[in-house]
Formats: structure tokens, sequence, C-alpha cells
């Protein structure tokens, strides 16, 4: 199967976001990852809600968004209004992760589960069936442009089976770090969904890096 593509807008310029939304409109590109931080879950703040409607007037594919903010239960409406077709929360930040992935149901969006890099992907087998998508952290969560933590190509296989065995449909997406030499062996371990920010748009021709990402599919 072809990996789905997100690239991640924390690495656009931002002011260029329209060109730069509208490059991803053209490309090979699946999603459009937004990444929202508080300075609290996380040392670093990013841009809000009123950012992600604006990004959601121009683009022409789904918005994939990564809460990585503490509390994430008390904005899910409002990323929902602000087009989110997809949230994930990350299970550090929720006590309750049963309701809130609930919540993110019941609002019409896909839910997905984000796992930081300590966090045993084990911790997941109680809700595994509820979600739509495990985010699962390649780099401690805050910055773009971060060295992939290699132990992450073990947790992309253990959840792979974790998966497989329970007969379930839900995707496995890389969050950090990804590259030409990260994507292919992420791919062969199992994931599904590979979100990429520097390696897109550092490039010379971000268009053709994200169709070679999109090839990778081919090899498999
Ligand atoms: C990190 C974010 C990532 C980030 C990835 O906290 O969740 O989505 O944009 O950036 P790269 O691909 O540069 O590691
Ligand atoms: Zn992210």
């Amino acid at each position: 199967m072809k990996p789905l593509i997100a690239p991640s807008v924390l690495a656009a310029d931002f002011a260029n976001l329209q060109r730069d939304v509208e490059m991803i409109n053209q490309s090979q590109a699946d999603w459009l990852h937004i990444d929202i931080m508080d300075g609290m879950f996380v040392p670093n703040i990013s841009f809000g809600i009123p950012v992600c409607a604006a990004i959601h007037r121009h683009a022409q594919k789904p918005l994939d968004v990564h809460l990585m903010i503490e509390q994430p239960d008390r904005y899910l409406k409002a990323f929902k209004d602000a087009g989110a077709a997809h949230i994930a929360v990350h299970i550090e930040a929720c006590p309750h992760l049963h309701r809130v992935i609930g919540r993110i149901k019941d609002l019409g969006c896909k839910a997905g589960v984000a796992v930081n890099p300590h966090t045993p992907v084990s911790l997941l087998q109680d809700v595994l069936m509820d979600i739509d998508l495990v985010n699962l952290m390649s780099v401690n969560p805050g910055f773009g442009g971060q060295k992939f933590i290699p132990h992450t190509y073990e947790k992309v296989r253990q959840l792979r089976r974790m998966i497989d065995e329970r007969g379930l449909d839900v995707l496995i997406e890389i969050d950090g770090g990804v590259n030409e030499e990260t994507a292919p062996l992420l791919l062969e371990a199992g994931a599904n969904v590979l979100v990429a920010g520097s390696f897109v748009f550092n490039a010379t021709n971000p268009p053709r890096v994200i169709a070679e990402l999109k090839a990778l599919g081919n090899l498999a």
C-alpha cells in the first residue's frame, strides 16, 4: 500500500502560508499536518485556531490536527469548527482519554492518539479499537527539524503487531525526523502515514520530495 504523506505546516513560511498551502494542494500529499503547541504541554508555541481556520479556507486536503496542548478536550469543538478532519490528542495529556476519543468522534472527526517517545505503545491496548490513528512521535514534541529517535522502529513493529492481531484498521503515523533514510525503514516496519516538515519545506523542490516519499510505497 502506498503511504499517506502529510507535510507539516509547522515548517512552512508563515508569511507565505497561502502559497505553501497551495503548493501542498498541487502536490501528491494526502493531508496537511497541523501542529498546535501551547507552551505548556510542550515548551514551544506554534499557532492557534484562527490560523488553522485560515489554512482550511485554502486547503483542498484534509487537515490532520495534532494537539500538543494540555486539557485538549476544551478545544476539540473549536478545532472541528476551524476545519479539522482528524484530531489527535496526546495520551500523556488525557487522564480521561476514552471520553476524549468519544467526543472527537461525536464531532464527526477521525480520532487519533499521539504518544511521546518515552510512552510504551502497550498503553494503547484498551483504546486501539476505538481510534482511527496513532501518532507515534519519533522526536520529543515541540520543534521541527529534530533528530529521529531510532527506537521508534521497534515501537512501529510492536504497534503493527497489536493492530494486526486484533484485526483492526488503525493507521500508524510517524511524526518527526522523517527523511529519505528513515522513511523506507518506517514503511518496512509497518507505518502507514509519514508526517514531514523540514524534509519537505527545506527542500529546493518540495513537491518532488513529496512525490518521492509517496513513491516509496511502490517498493513495498
Ligand atoms: C513536532 C511536530 C512535528 C514536526 C515535524 O513536535 O509534531 O509534526 O512538524 O517536523 P520535522 O519533520 O521537521 O521533524
Ligand atoms: Zn505533529
